[in-house]
């Protein structure tokens, strides 16, 4: 079906084609007995202006991208929530790319975003060596800032959490819970965020607590029962009394396992998770989770890029770096040491 034009609309409406354009982008400049004239024919003829033409032409959409490591994780659709109102309220769209923690796919995303051109990238990077692909991005106008991960660069942008700290607050917390021997279940240890949990958490312990690491392929509820499942089968003398997970999906999988297999939390085994997203407080053994707060994560990331985007003249480079926060539920509720333990 043949879309209306401008210059039917203009032809329609008895006036000039500026007139028209000004309506559709300059409205206070047109009088209002003739604006109104103007917009009853764009909907009587059923006119939709082709903003692609119009962004190209001005050399860049306003359109922000989103790419994130796995779609499938709240924590990351909290974030986009967040990053959305933003973007929203700047009359701009927001589109959300899923990484799946995959390199190459991740590449894909971001050679579309640079020909769609769009307003700039938010991005979880899938590892910690991103930056001549994102360095990229930049030197062609389309301005990165990296979500839930520092820059470490003065010409990016970064919005995150102090991970290492959140570490530290997860290994205190065991700690004073009276555990003498604890697991980390968490990774791939490429992913910074990661690395600064473990790091955090066993600089918190180190000379006073045994510390088991259980390496995870990806951050998610499968790979959580994997690490479940290795830790439930050590022989119980040997086995950790407490968990500590990287995210709060992986703690949720550790958590089915045990139930799984009878071992009861936090009883036998507590659990930490991190995030704090939604499902944490609504599991079967409500979860203690090291807070991330995620919707102002995403909303000061989308207000960094919208103002490099938009006002570059004023912009200046920041990293912003909110503070975890523990949130204490069942899932580490006090407990005596077993008996024979030290501590
Ligand atoms: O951003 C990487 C990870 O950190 C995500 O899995 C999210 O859960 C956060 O914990």
């Amino acid at each position: 079906m043949e879309t209306t034009s401008i210059k039917e609309v203009a032809r329609q409406a008895g006036v000039s084609l500026g007139t028209v354009s000004n309506v559709l982008n300059r409205p206070e400049v047109v009088a209002a007995a003739t604006r109104q004239r103007v917009l009853d024919t764009i909907r009587a003829l059923g006119y939709v202006r082709n903003d692609s033409a119009r962004q190209l032409r001005a050399g860049r959409s306003r359109t922000v991208a989103i790419v994130v490591l796995d779609v499938a994780n709240p924590f990351f659709t909290d974030v986009v929530r967040g990053a959305e109102e933003a973007i929203e309220a700047a009359g701009s769209l927001t589109v959300v790319c899923n990484s799946g923690s995959d390199v190459a796919r991740e590449d894909r995303h971001l050679d579309l975003l640079e020909q769609q051109r769009v307003q700039g990238v938010l991005i979880t990077p899938v590892d910690g060596g991103r930056d001549a692909e994102l360095t990229r991005l930049a030197s062609r106008g389309i301005p990165v800032v990296l979500v839930d991960r520092g820059s470490g660069r003065r010409d990016r942008c970064s919005v995150a959490v102090d991970d290492v700290l959140g570490g530290r607050i997860a290994g205190d917390h065991l700690r004073e819970r009276g555990h003498v021997a604890v697991a980390f279940a968490g990774g791939p240890m490429t992913i910074p965020q990661v690395a600064d949990r473990h790091k955090g958490f066993t600089a918190a312990l180190r000379g006073h607590v045994d510390v088991r690491t259980v390496v995870t392929p990806t951050l998610s509820v499968a790979a959580g029962r994997q690490a479940g499942a290795e830790i439930a089968d050590l022989d119980p003398a040997q086995r950790p009394t407490a968990i500590f997970c990287a995210n709060d999906l992986l703690a949720l999988g550790v958590l089915q396992e045990m139930t799984l297999r009878r071992i009861r939390v936090p009883r036998d085994v507590a659990i930490l998770g991190y995030d704090d997203i939604d499902f944490a407080a609504a599991a079967a053994v409500p979860l203690s989770s090291v807070r991330q707060p995620r919707e102002q994560l995403g909303r000061a990331a989308a207000e960094l890029l919208l103002e490099e985007s938009n006002r570059p003249d004023r912009h200046e480079h920041r990293h912003v770096l909110f503070q975890p926060e523990l949130v204490v539920r069942e899932s580490t509720a006090a407990r005596r040491p077993r008996p024979g333990r030290r501590g």
